[in-house]
């Protein structure tokens, strides 16, 4: 900024201080005592650079579990998508422990803060590949999915409708990019009336056969810690995000912050990262890798109120 530089007469630099004071306008949610930021100016500067260039320069790129549906819901986990699938429509009693068993031994790894990316890819690869081979094995029905949707407890995050509606009204893209199980990623979203024409979702997605029984997982494994290689391969090709240099980004987990590695040459970048579990330990490298941390915020407030920002009128031009 032009009054930060030293040789500015006092004076002049005063007033482009209030006047900049002034003109930004303030987004009153950043200032709870939930949302951590490692540098609060720049947050602001980035949201009102974002702003000017309007919504037609925006993109959104944003995980799924856990981020666009909520972590917990009175004391007890919300299901993750490959959890969804844990009801007797689809699975066996036996299949239920083992995926049990995989989710004990491998998620307290992937939060881990005492190991590195590097380090919890290959476990992780073995994690999805092993309960997808489970999956496989139940000859999971696709016209079943839907039922099985219905009946679980599966909760997108309180002011869910208002962040994809405004997406929508605004046509800015928004990219779900999820290492999740596709097909059921959709139909939560579908049930819950949100899945607009600009949603775009990169996911592990079930292979039926002819007779609508699973038998395979298509393309290459997406897990928590690889979403960059999806970024590069599948993300850098959609058309509708081409010539929007602007993104927000949303994600719970530190591997989500590669999603947007596939953007090209994009100008400004906001990302912002739910801390739902593990928060002492996570702290700090969380509020070090995202812009703007969300200690336990079960709600969409946040997120809703920057897009408001940044999609509002351009009078601060
Ligand atoms: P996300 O990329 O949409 O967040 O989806 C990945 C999450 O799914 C990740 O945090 C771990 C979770 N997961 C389960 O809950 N159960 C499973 O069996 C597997 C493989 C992953
Ligand atoms: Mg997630």
């Amino acid at each position: 900024m032009i009054y930060h530089i030293p040789w500015i007469y006092t004076p002049v630099r005063t007033v482009l201080a209030i006047w900049h004071q002034l003109t930004k306008s303030e987004i009153p949610e950043l200032a709870k005592c939930s949302v951590l930021m490692r540098d609060r100016g720049r947050v602001e500067d980035t949201i009102h650079t974002m702003q000017r260039a309007g919504a037609g320069s925006l993109q959104v790129i944003s995980d799924f579990d856990m981020t666009l549906t909520r972590f917990a819901h009175n004391g007890k986990r919300v299901p993750t998508t490959h959890n969804i699938l844990d009801n007797r429509l689809l699975i066996n009693e036996d299949c239920t422990k083992k995926m049990r068993e995989l989710l004990n031994t491998y998620y307290p790894i992937e939060i881990d803060a005492g190991r590195t990316a590097e380090e919890k890819q290959p476990l992780m690869v073995e994690w999805w590949t092993k309960v997808h081979e489970l999956l496989i094995q139940q000859r999971i029905r696709k016209d079943m999915l839907s039922q099985a949707v219905k009946e679980s407890s599966a909760m997108l995050r309180d002011g869910y409708k208002v962040f994809f509606d405004c997406l929508t009204e605004q046509q800015v893209p928004l990219l779900i990019f999820s290492a999740g199980v596709g097909d059921v990623l959709e139909e939560v979203i579908r049930q819950n009336q949100v899945f607009h024409p600009n949603v775009h979702i990169i996911s592990n997605y079930m292979d039926f056969d002819q007779t609508g029984v699973l038998q395979a997982f298509k393309g290459q494994l997406i897990h928590t810690f690889n979403k960059r290689e999806g970024a590069l391969s599948h993300a850098a090709g959609l058309r509708e995000l081409q010539g929007r240099p602007n993104v927000l980004l949303l994600g719970d987990s530190l591997g989500d912050l590669t999603m947007a590695d596939g953007v090209s040459e994009h100008q400004n970048i906001l990302t912002i990262g739910f801390l739902n579990d593990q928060v002492d330990e996570r702290k700090e490298s969380y509020v070090k890798s995202f812009d703007v941390v969300l200690v336990k915020d079960e709600t969409m407030d946040v997120p809703n109120a920057i897009l408001r920002h940044i999609t509002s009128s351009r009078d601060n031009k």
